[in-house]
Parts: C-alpha cells; structure tokens; sequence
C-alpha cells in the first residue's frame, strides 16, 4: 500500500463528503467525549437528537459535573446502556476535581477515567487533540481488514492490538482527526457490512479484497 496516497485519497474524500454531524461543529473535547459514548452502542441517526438535547440541558463539562444523575439518566432515556451515562458523569467529575475541568490530553490520565476505553480515547486523542493516536471499534475494523485482505478475527483482542499498530503505521501525522473520521465515514457510508459500494470507494485502487473479490467474506468474525 502506498500510504501517502492513501491518506490523501482518505482524507480528501472526507472533507467533500462527510454527513454535517452536530459534534463536527467544533473540536470541543467535551462534545467529542459525549458524542464518541453516544455512538459506542447506537446508531448516528439515533444520536443526533439525544445529542442535541444533551448539549441543551449539559452545555459543558461543569454543568454535566454538577448535575443531579437522576436528570442525566433523564436525557439518556431511550438510548440504553445506562452505566454509560453514570460512567461519564462520573470521569467527568473526576476531570473537575483532578484537571480543572480541563480534559486531560494525555492518553495515559485519559485511559484513567472512567468508561474510556482504548477506542474513546484515541478517537478524543484524535479528533479532539490532533494527536496521531488509533481509534479502532468494528466499523475501522471491517474497513480494515478489507483494505489489507486482513483474516483474523476480529472477536479476538489480539486481533484489535493488531489493527490498532496497523493504524498506527497508516495514519496521517498532519491530519490524524480527518484519517479517523475519514475511516469512520468510510465505514458507515460506502464500505458497510452487507453491500459495500466499492465502485463509488475513493480507497478502491488501495484495497486489497476488492481486487481480489473477497471484499464480502471480510472481517471474518468466529462465534464463540
Ligand atoms: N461513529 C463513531 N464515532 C463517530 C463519529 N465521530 N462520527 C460518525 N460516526 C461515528
């Protein structure tokens, strides 16, 4: 893989095609946090709303920090997974009394809080602090092992490590947040599970399973 060419071609695809999604307003590392918890579960679509609405009664860090939990869990209503919800409000005040209410950029303070996993953090790391770090969940993984003809399972951990050192070999130094995201929309719009539209991919001449027809059997995903 030509990886300059990859990232340009990934990159400039994104900037002319990706959805206008409210937490692609501005880098705000609190709305990327809130967005990035959101979406770990639930569809975008579904997001949107309870994003908004989030903002709307949770503004910033300080205001989630000093809220009643019972009026959080109010604004999760319907979006599930609930310990999500605790979880952020928790690190979130954990943020105020340890950083000044400041989101720490550093991966390590950041894996420290809690309910931010490897993926929250470096899509934080990423979109909200330009910083060069992996943010692999199932979409990046699927996109992935596509590109690279990857056949390993993906339900394996040691499988994740390993996308997430190839990521870290194909990212974008100057444009880390555009590579991300550009994998992430790559994911939900043209190379989706069932169909991918290979013939509209802007990464086809880089992908591997394409030229060799394989692109549906990918990601291999044992049960267990
Ligand atoms: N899925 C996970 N993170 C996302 C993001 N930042 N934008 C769109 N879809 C996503």
């Amino acid at each position: 893989i030509n990886i300059p060419q990859f990232q340009e071609d990934l990159i400039t695809w994104f900037e002319s095609e990706q959805r206008i999604l409210p937490w692609r307003e501005n880098q705000d590392p609190y709305r990327v946090w809130v967005s990035e918890i959101m979406l770990q579960q639930t569809k975008v679509d579904t997001v949107i709303p309870y994003f908004q609405n989030f903002m709307k009664h949770f503004p910033n860090l300080e205001a989630l920090a000093n809220a009643d939990q019972q009026d959080v869990l109010k604004a999760w209503e319907g979006l599930g997974y609930y310990s999500r919800a605790r979880n952020l409000q928790s690190a979130v005040q954990e943020v105020v009394e340890l950083y000044d209410a400041d989101v720490p950029n550093d991966p390590k303070q950041l894996g420290d809080l809690k309910g931010v996993g490897p993926y929250t953090k470096g899509a934080i790391l990423s979109i909200a602090f330009d910083q060069p770090e992996p943010a692999v969940d199932g979409n990046v993984m699927r996109v992935l092992s596509r590109i690279l003809r990857i056949e390993e399972d993906i339900a394996k951990q040691k499988t994740r490590n390993t996308f997430e050192s190839v990521v870290r070999e194909l990212i974008s130094q100057d444009n880390p947040s555009a590579f991300n995201q550009g994998m992430m929309e790559l994911g939900a719009l043209i190379c989706t599970p069932k169909s991918p539209s290979c013939l509209l991919c802007p990464v086809q001449a880089h992908c591997v399973a394409y030229r060799d027809g394989v692109e549906q059997t990918l990601p291999i995903k044992k049960k267990k």
